[in-house]
C-alpha cells in the first residue's frame, strides 16, 4: 500500500483518541521504524510503496488499544539516546530529560565523582550521565529485576559502564557502604487520587510500580532516599529529585526538616513544579 494511503486511515481510526499532530508523530516514528522512510522522504516521495503493510497495520490496532508507540516499537528516545523499552519500564519522560540537564550543570565532569540514581528503570538518566559525565562512577538502582534486565542492555547498547543494583530503597540504608557526591532520583510519585486525571495509554500499559504511590503517604520514596542519604550522601553531596507538581512546598518543607541547603525548586517547560536540588549540609 501506498505510506499516504496508511496515514490517512491513521487519521480516519485515531482521529476520536488523539490530535492531528499526535497521529502525525507518531505514524513518523513508525514508519522510520518499520521501513527506514523518513517524515522529509515522505513529504518528497508522496508516492512510497511498502510491500508489507501488516506490521504498520498491526500497530495502528495496538494503536486504537491506547498502547503508547514507545512500547510498539520496543524503543524510545532519551537525551539523544536510544533506549529499548518494554512494559517493565517507564518509557523515560522530557521533563527527567530537563532534570538530567540540570544535574549537569552542577557538576564538573573533569571531576571522578559517585553518582547513584536511584529507580533507574531503563537506565535512562544512570545512562546518559556516564555518557557525558566519563569520568564520574555511576551507579544506578532499582528494585525490579526485570527493568534492571532492560537498563543493562541499554547501557550496553549506549556502550557504557554503569554498575546497577538490584535493591529496594524503601529497605536499604546504605550500598557496600559507598559515599555518593551526587544521589539523583525520579521516584514513583504519582498518588492513587490523581489515576482519575490520567490517559488510558499511561494508566493501562505503563508499569504502576513505576508511578504509584498511597495518598496517605506521598512522599514515602523521598523520605526514604534522604534517610538512605544519611549515611550514603557525602557532606556538601547533591541531591536532585524529580517531583509531583502538586508537592512543591511539601517538598522544600521535608528538605528544609533535614538540614539540606541550597534548596532550588525548578520549573518544567509546561511551568509545572518539577524538581528540587538540596546540598547536604
Ligand atoms: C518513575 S520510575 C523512573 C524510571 C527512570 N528513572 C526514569 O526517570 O525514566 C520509578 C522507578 O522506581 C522503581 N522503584 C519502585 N519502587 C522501588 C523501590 N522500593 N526501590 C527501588 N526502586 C523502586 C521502579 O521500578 C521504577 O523503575
Amino acid at each position: 500500500m501506498i505510506l499516504k494511503s496508511i496515514q490517512n486511515i491513521f487519521h480516519e481510526e485515531l482521529k476520536s483518541i488523539s490530535t492531528i499532530e499526535e497521529i502525525d508523530s507518531v505514524f513518523y516514528m513508525l514508519i522510520d521504524h518499520f521501513y527506514k522512510v523518513t517524515r522529509i522522504q515522505l513529504a518528497l516521495n508522496p508516492e512510497i510503496l511498502v510491500e508489507n503493510d501488516e506490521p504498520i497495520l498491526r500497530a495502528l490496532s495496538m494503536l486504537k488499544q491506547q498502547m503508547p508507540v514507545q512500547y510498539i516499537i520496543g524503543e524510545s528516545e532519551f537525551y539523544g539516546l536510544n533506549f529499548k523499552v518494554n512494559e517493565y519500564v517507564l518509557i523515560p519522560r522530557p521533563e527527567t530529560e530537563e532534570l538530567v540537564a540540570w544535574l549537569l550543570n552542577h557538576v564538573n565532569p573533569e571531576r571522578k565523582i559517585k553518582i547513584l540514581d536511584i529507580g533507574t528503570g531503563s537506565g535512562s538518566i544512570a545512562i546518559s550521565l556516564s555518557k557525558h559525565l566519563p569520568q564520574a562512577e555511576i551507579y544506578a538502582m532499582d528494585v525490579s529485576t526485570d527493568a534492571l534486565h532492560i537498563a543493562r542492555q541499554n547501557a550496553d547498547s549506549n556502550a557504557v559502564n554503569v554498575e546497577f543494583i538490584e535493591a529496594d530503597i524503601l529497605q536499604t540504608t546504605n550500598l557496600k557502604n559507598f559515599k555518593f557526591d551526587v544521589i539523583v532520583s525520579n521516584p514513583p510519585y504519582v498518588r492513587e487520587q490523581e489515576k482519575a486525571f490520567m490517559k488510558p495509554n499511561v494508566l493501562d500499559n505503563e508499569p504502576h510500580l513505576a508511578l504509584f504511590v498511597k495518598d496517605n503517604n506521598a512522599l514515602q520514596f523521598y523520605k526514604a532516599i534522604i534517610h538512605f542519604s544519611k549515611a550514603s550522601l557525602n557532606k556538601g553531596g547533591l541531591l536532585f529529585f524529580e517531583i509531583n507538581e502538586y508537592l512543591g512546598k511539601e517538598m522544600i518543607s521535608l528538605l528544609q526538616e533535614n538540614n539540606y541547603t541550597e534548596l532550588e525548586l525548578k520549573q518544567d517547560i509546561y511551568r509545572k513544579d518539577r524538581m528540587i536540588k538540596g546540598v547536604k549540609s
